[in-house]
């Protein structure tokens, strides 16, 4: 997990130890800038290779954000988040749950799509992971789901996370509830639909934030 020192190193020379999202946008900054801005970002290798930047999904007044790692290939093609197979279970779950897409908001950790599906490079995270604190703090959540290890570790400034043990556990991004769960796709795995339950029990303790 070396990465993870370099994100923590990096958080910490910019201010941002344990408590990555405490920038606030600027007064000025608005959603349309930031999305021309995020459409316009070249600042990693996956910008160049992308088809589609996936700036997120759902009203820019959700009380539910949902933060994964980075689009896979059906996201950047369609340029939306979770639309995949995991997505799908996402969703799926959602609905069941009784939230429709109008009632959350989803984005990820990196917008453009990591080659091979690997996790994000730290360049990558680097370049992207201001765009992710500017639409936090834009849309302001009353809680926020971390899917996966990867983006509870960066957003709660963790060193270590192991999901199987710690979902459901809350943990806080910028004074925000942080409520560490599974990444859908560890879900749609063989070894993976037995934990669907806890998912589900996850996702109930982070509706108990919203009104
Ligand atoms: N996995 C993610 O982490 N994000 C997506 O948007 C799709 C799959």
């Amino acid at each position: 997990m070396e990465q993870f020192y370099f994100y923590q190193k990096w958080l910490k020379s910019n201010g941002l130890e344990h408590s990555p999202l405490k920038e606030k946008p600027s007064r000025s900054d608005d959603w349309a800038s930031l999305e021309d801005e995020i459409a316009a970002c070249r600042q990693c290798p996956y910008g160049e290779k992308r088809l589609h930047p996936v700036i997120g999904e759902g009203p820019l007044s959700a009380s539910l954000v949902f933060v994964g790692e980075g689009p896979g290939r059906e996201e950047d093609e369609s340029g939306r988040p979770f639309v995949g197979r995991a997505g799908r279970l996402l969703r799926k779950v959602l609905e069941e749950m009784g939230q429709s897409p109008s009632s959350f908001y989803i984005a990820n950790i990196v917008k453009c799509r990591p080659f091979n599906n690997e996790n994000p490079k730290e360049e990558a995270v680097q370049a992207c992971l201001p765009f992710l604190q500017r639409q936090l703090a834009l849309i302001n959540p009353r809680v926020i789901v971390s899917l996966g290890k990867v983006p509870g570790m960066i957003l709660s400034g963790e060193k270590e996370i192991k999901i199987t043990k710690e979902h459901g556990r809350v943990s806080s991004y910028s004074g925000i509830p942080l409520v560490l769960t599974f990444h859908p796709s560890f879900l749609v795995r063989p070894n993976g639909s037995s934990f669907i339950p806890s998912f589900v029990e996850d996702l109930k303790k982070a509706l108990d934030y919203c009104p």
